[in-house]
């Protein structure tokens, strides 16, 4: 692992994720921008000393030369620096697990898609929503025309932590957030906007073609936006709206989607995440649960516990890590991949993501909030 030392979040979320079905132990890091500090974190995680690196630099190097060297690195930094590593790491010929947004320009983005396939090496992106059983639920149900075609797509992620400028008051995960030296152009919408595009577009299997943007920033003296609402013209004629806030007060996770088709609706919201909504038109709502029978494989193979005892977000993390090794090890194995590969994140859904900000921070800075086409659907 690189980043996600003490006071980090993202990487305990890796750490628990890796190790709940047994595809991975983490034996070596370079887990803090601040090398002695990251060496204490790895002793205190039960780290070789010999695998406690300073900075990712000496990790690559002194992996590079081991017979044993690791399989995988999970890159839990922020946003800035996942550019840099990945690449390393891809270039020393180490698979890559990478945090979202995948970089914070398109270039980046661009050049390092290209050199995952240049390389033949693996880079999985934790679009943590789409590891959600519910969600393969969802996009099995579009596919196989429950819906009829989608007409409408719904998409909002408010969150409330960044209501006030904590970015002044020590807070670590809001410092970086707000600085687009790190962070990126977009502020809300580079952060969970990202996650609410990859859910639509991974529900409903629709391409977006073009958007048009409005950003604000609300709390004063921020550089960033933290509000942002997006019109999205799907190919096909579907039309979706993405709200992306983190000035949204009440709002704990409320990651929400709802798509509406010519027959039938469907929502999902994650913080219900073992359920489904479903209507059809003139119908009743019918709760569609986790852990019933009937429902696809893809949602069946993402369940561990019966239905009633809830799962959540640590699970649909590990539904992703399974996928990374189910890709990895088909991969090296000549093996077709199973099911728990199928709709993993990869390059180029992270190439996506960052085209997508960087058209909707064109659109509202450059354009008035005027259509821009998207690069990369
Ligand atoms: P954080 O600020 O809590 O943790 C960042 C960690 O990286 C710290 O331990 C820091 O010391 C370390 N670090 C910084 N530069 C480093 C370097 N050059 N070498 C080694 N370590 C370095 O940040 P947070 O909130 O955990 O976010 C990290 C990444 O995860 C971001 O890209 C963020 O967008 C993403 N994220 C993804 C989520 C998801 O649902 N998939 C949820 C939250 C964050």
């Amino acid at each position: 692992m690189v980043g996600g030392g003490e006071g980090a979040y993202i990487g305990g979320i890796h750490r628990f994720a890796a190790r709940l079905d047994n595809h991975f132990d983490l034996i070596a890091g370079a887990f803090d921008v601040d090398a002695e500090r990251g060496r204490d974190f790895a002793s205190k995680n039960f780290i070789d000393r010999d695998r406690s690196y300073g900075d990712y630099v000496e990790m690559i190097a002194r992996e590079q030369a081991r017979g044993d060297r690791i399989d995988i690195v999970a890159i839990c930094t922020p946003n800035h620096t996942h550019f840099p590593i990945a690449k390393a790491f891809l270039e020393a010929g180490f698979d890559v697990i990478c945090e979202k947004p995948m970089t914070t320009t398109i270039e980046d983005a661009i050049a390092l898609h290209e050199l995952a396939q240049t390389t033949g090496r693996f880079l999985g992106i934790t679009y943590t929503y789409s590891g959600y059983p519910m969600v393969h639920e969802a996009r099995a149900m579009v596919a196989r025309g429950d819906l009829g075609a989608v007409r409408v797509v719904q998409v909002e992620y408010p969150l409330e932590w960044m209501a006030t400028g904590i970015e002044l008051q020590g807070n670590q995960q809001a410092a970086w957030r707000t600085d687009p030296k790190k962070n990126g152009r977009g502020g809300s919408i580079g952060d969970i906007g990202t996650h609410a595009y990859h859910l639509a577009g991974f529900v409903t299997g629709l391409k977006a073609e073009a958007v048009a943007a409005d950003l604000a920033t609300f709390v004063e003296g921020r550089a960033l936006d933290d509000n942002a609402h997006v019109m999205i013209r799907y190919e096909g004629g579907a039309r979706g709206l993405l709200w992306s806030s983190q000035v949204a007060i009440g709002q704990s996770n409320g990651l929400r989607l709802r798509v509406f088709g010519e027959k039938a609706s469907l929502i999902w919201h994650q913080e219900q995440p073992n359920e489904l909504i479903f209507t059809r038109l003139f119908g009743a709502p019918e709760t569609i649960k986790r852990g019933r029978e009937d429902l696809t494989d893809g949602a069946g193979v993402r369940t561990r516990t019966p239905p009633g005892h809830p799962e959540g977000y640590i699970e649909a993390f590990t539904n992703l890590y399974s996928g990374f090794a189910a890709i990895v090890r088909a991969r090296d194995e000549g093996r077709t991949v199973g099911p728990f590969g199928e709709g993993i994140p990869t390059s180029y859904d992270g190439l996506k993501g960052v085209a997508f900000v960087d058209a909707v921070v064109d659109s509202h800075e450059r354009h008035n909030g005027g259509w821009l086409p998207l690069q990369f659907a």
